[in-house]
């Protein structure tokens, strides 16, 4: 029964996995903050976050969220959407944070990172009264750092990337 609960959480967050892991093949969108500073000189989002981001991120997460209505119900349409909204939000959160530390986009930040867009489609999940429970969000929340460690690591071998994470 564990087994099963824990696969039907990563069904309930396949939405958000795919709007976060799409945004990526967007190359120089238009950003998002307008290139816009803030008072303290620095960037309020940076070149990271494009609307051609957000708006592929949604589409692919609801396109996503139509399939599993399939299996889980029409109204995973709707849910699938505002999770995938929601996710994006929380990256931006994340980034807009990680420009108030001084740091630069791309640069490493720990849990933030991997972690923003996770409590975001969390909160939308549970706003959008999905059951889901505390092991499952637990259980997605390590998964989701492995994963992480995991593309970019690939990403590394395949010189995708010039760092392994
Ligand atoms: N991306 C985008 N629009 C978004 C989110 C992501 O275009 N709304 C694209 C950008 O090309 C970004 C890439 O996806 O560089 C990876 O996203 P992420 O790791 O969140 O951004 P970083 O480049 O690491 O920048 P930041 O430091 O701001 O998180
Ligand atoms: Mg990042």
């Amino acid at each position: 029964m564990l087994i099963a609960a824990l696969l039907i959480g990563i069904v309930y967050y396949l939405p958000a996995l795919a709007a976060n892991g799409s945004a990526p093949f967007v190359k120089n969108g238009t950003p998002i903050d307008f290139r816009k500073k803030l008072n303290d000189g620095r960037r309020i989002l940076g070149d990271g976050k494009t609307f051609e981001g957000l708006l592929l991120a949604v589409t692919f997460g609801t396109t996503v969220g139509a399939i599993i209505s399939r299996f889980l119900g029409n109204e995973w349409i709707f849910i699938a959407f505002f999770e995938s909204l929601a996710a994006m939000i929380g990256d931006m959160i994340g980034a807009f944070i990680k420009r108030r530390l001084g740091m630069e986009r791309g640069q490493r930040a720990p849990l933030l990172d991997q972690l923003d867009f996770f409590v975001f489609s969390t909160l939308a999940l549970v706003l959008m009264h999905v059951k889901i429970q505390i092991v499952q969000i637990l259980f997605i929340g390590i998964l989701v750092i492995f994963l992480h460690l995991f593309t970019n690591y690939v990403a590394f071998r395949l010189k995708i990337k010039s760092v392994p994470w």
